[in-house]
């Protein structure tokens, strides 16, 4: 697959097929978010595989949070409400769950620098799946103090992506974009 393809073609997928996603094949797409660019080559991530033990206490944080928060909203149907529950329970069945985390920072531009150097490694890790017809969704979960007590992330550390991966089960439709034609300006 061309890499413009990739860009182009790559959506977030919500719902997972059973399918196993092997050992091999994640190293292989993680491996792929290592050749992110970082400040220095700093390489401030770190891929943490979560098991079912973990798995199962995030779902409870996540349910706890969604309702709490979100599925207050009286805008949303019951169906919809039901669907984001279930999601937040289950992870769509993703048979791979991980947290890329940066490591703690000691100065302001680590702080600046190494959430952005994770996400160009995540962004890497779901082109580099989707090629290899593995999806996935990017969670902004970790922003809970509860989830990262439960990671246990290290004081100044952070998590900058809960990511669900699998074979995907249901490919949801494109997300409409504004054209960069419209997002561009020239300074003088
Ligand atoms: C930093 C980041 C955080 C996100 N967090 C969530 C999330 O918490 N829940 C969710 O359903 N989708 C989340 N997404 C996925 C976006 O909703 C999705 O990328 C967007 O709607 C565009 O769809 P596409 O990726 O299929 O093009 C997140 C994406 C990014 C980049």
């Amino acid at each position: 697959m061309e890499l413009q393809e990739a860009i182009l073609k790559r959506r977030t997928v919500r719902s997972f097929s059973s399918k196993p996603v092997s050992d091999e094949l994640l190293m292989k797409i993680l491996e792929a978010g290592t050749w992110a660019p970082s400040h220095g080559n700093n390489q401030p991530w770190e891929f943490l595989f979560i098991g079912p033990e973990t798995r199962s206490k995030l779902a409870d944080e996540y349910v706890r949070f969604m309702d709490a928060g979100p599925l207050k909203n009286p805008e949303l149907s019951e169906e919809r409400k039901q669907g984001i529950r279930k999601f937040a329970q289950t992870f769509g069945n993703a048979p791979v769950l991980l947290a890329v985390t940066c490591r703690p920072t000691a100065t302001d531009l680590e702080k600046y620098d190494f959430p952005l150097a994770t996400a160009a490694a995540i962004q890497n890790i779901f082109l580099s799946a989707w090629e290899n017809q593995i999806a996935g969704i990017w969670l902004s979960i970790g922003m809970n103090p509860n989830i990262e007590a439960i990671i246990n992330i290290p004081a100044g550390g952070k998590i900058a992506g809960v990511l669900a991966l699998g074979y995907p089960e249901v490919i949801p439709p494109v997300q409409p974009r504004t054209s960069a034609a419209e997002k561009f300006r020239r300074l003088p």
